[in-house]
């Protein structure tokens, strides 16, 4: 498995093709909107390979010290192998390189698979924002706000 850094909007059909498979349609991403991602400065967007495919991607906007985690995910049939958890420990190590000290994210209240992996990462709950996820013949879902200090996570 390698951790790979994706820069060039090319790339942007096989990042897509990845998210489309991880997620339901109404929230999957196209390739114009990581084409566009890959032309802004202030994304950086960070995968794994195995071989040359691209099996997970997690997508970060820097505003530093801060950053965000706008999307993440890892190939269905790649879930539940420690790839979420390899990927977020080393792209924290990535932004902590680039002086980013604070890494904030947003997780769907009823997403208990994530919410695991990040309280399992040493992220703490900030807050909840009421209805924040519109979801296509569904009921909106509340975000919880979430964070963590990577700068002094990496010295511990
Ligand atoms: C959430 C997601 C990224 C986890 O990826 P993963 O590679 O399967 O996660 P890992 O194997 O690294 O799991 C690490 C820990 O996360 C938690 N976890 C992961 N999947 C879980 C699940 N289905 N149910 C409960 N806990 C889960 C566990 O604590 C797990 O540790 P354990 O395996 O020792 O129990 C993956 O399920 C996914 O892509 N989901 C769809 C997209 C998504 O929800 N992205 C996050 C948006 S905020």
């Amino acid at each position: 498995m390698m951790l790979t850094e994706i820069q060039h909007p090319d790339h942007a059909g096989e990042i897509a093709a990845l998210h489309t498979g991880i997620f339901p349609p109404d929230q999957a991403w196209s390739a114009a909107d990581f084409a566009a991602l890959l032309n802004q400065k202030t994304k950086k967007l960070l995968g794994l390979r195995k071989e040359s495919e691209l099996i997970a991607i997690a997508v970060f906007q820097l505003i530093p010290p801060q950053a965000e985690l706008l999307t993440f995910g890892v190939a269905r049939t790649w879930q539940r192998q420690g790839l979420a958890q390899s990927l977020l420990t080393h792209s924290m190590a990535h932004l902590a390189r680039l002086e980013i000290e604070q890494l904030f994210l947003d997780v769907a209240a009823d997403n208990t698979a994530a919410i695991s992996l990040y309280v399992s990462l040493g992220f703490t709950t900030d807050g909840c924002r009421k209805n924040y996820y519109r979801r296509a013949g569904a009921s909106d879902i509340d975000a919880i706000l979430m964070s963590k200090n990577i700068f002094n996570s990496l010295l511990s």
